[in-house]
């Protein structure tokens, strides 16, 4: 069933769960996230950035909508970094349940401003919203702390800004970074900061660009010819611990893409003779699905809904 994303999220932070956003541009994508989460009864986002709505257009939100209509859990389909108010209206007028304004490149008050903006018209058509403050960056343990506070998310900066804008949850930057390339070992993920800023903001956090890119899927996709430098993710127990101290929406896009990649040029590699895409597909599609609901265990969300 659709709902909003703040109904998610609300029980999530609460009751000390993370629910993925799991992003899609096609309907395996899709199929898979929903399939993943009506197996484990767990809540899930659907994510779709603007350029999942360039690339599909009408066909994939109404893909997307009525499969999340049918779907037998909770499902909240989501706008991802919305750069914009007209942007923003797309999506409310395709029927999201959730968006995401990204003024995070702008300076504070910038924010505020076209935040609050778009509050006010997704809250009137009953729409709940994702704001975000501080810069994704990696970045390494021992860069000077006025240094970490330039890019990341300050704390009181943060309680203020939801206090102004009225946004319903905080996408926070603590040193992840979107993409495959997150740092070299283990990135650093500064909880401490995040532990600060959620005691002064009671709404669910979010964090971006939280794949584990884990090594074996990088390896996978590597034997089966595929390209790929020194590839470093989230690692779980920072994922768990970031949970426990406020975070309730973590985004995993990168970890689907690679399992889908992987499993694709497997499929071509093995069978040369085969232009059947269904052949191909379905596999990638299956292993996306074990991605998922690998992430709904770490996160804690199997059995929620
Ligand atoms: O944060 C970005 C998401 O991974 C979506 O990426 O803009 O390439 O669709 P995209
Ligand atoms: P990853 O690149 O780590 O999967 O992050 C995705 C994300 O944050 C989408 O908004
Ligand atoms: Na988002
Ligand atoms: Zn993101």
């Amino acid at each position: 069933m659709l709902v909003t994303g703040l109904e998610i999220l609300k029980k999530a932070r609460a009751e000390g769960y993370g629910v993925g956003a799991f992003n899609t541009n096609n309907m395996e994508f899709t199929q898979a996230i929903l399939e993943a989460a009506e197996e484990m009864r767990s809540p899930v986002i659907l994510a779709l950035s603007e350029g999942a709505l360039k690339y599909g257009g009408k066909a994939l939100a109404t893909l997307v909508q009525e499969l999340a209509r049918d779907a037998r859990v909770p499902v909240a389909v989501h706008l991802d970094h919305g750069s914009s108010y007209e942007s923003v209206l797309l999506a409310l007028r395709l029927g999201f349940t959730s968006v995401m304004i990204d003024k995070s490149h702008e300076d504070f008050e910038t924010n505020v401003r076209e935040t609050r903006r778009v509050v006010e018209a997704a809250h009137a058509v009953g729409v709940t919203v994702e704001a975000e403050l501080g810069r994704l960056a990696g970045i390494e343990e021992h860069v000077a702390v006025d240094e970490k506070d330039a890019l990341l998310t300050n704390p009181e900066e943060a309680r203020i800004f939801m206090e102004r804008t009225g946004a319903d949850y905080l996408a926070v930057a603590i040193g992840t970074s979107h993409g495959a390339y997150k740092g070299k070992g283990r990135p650093f993920i500064d909880h401490p900061r995040l532990e600060r800023i959620a005691a002064l903001v009671p709404a669910p956090l979010v964090l971006h660009g939280a794949s584990a890119v884990p090594p074996e899927l990088v390896e996978r996709f590597r034997a089966a010819g595929g390209e790929i430098g020194e590839a470093a993710g989230i690692h779980p127990e920072d994922i768990k611990k970031a949970i426990a101290l406020g975070v309730a929406k973590i985004n995993t896009d990168t970890d689907l893409r690679l399992a889908f990649t992987a499993l694709v040029r497997e499929g071509l590699n093995k069978n040369p003779k085969e232009f059947d895409p269904r052949k191909y597909l379905g596999p990638a599609r299956e292993a996306v699905k074990e991605v998922v609901k690998s992430r709904m265990e770490l996160f804690g969300s199997v059995g929620k809904a």
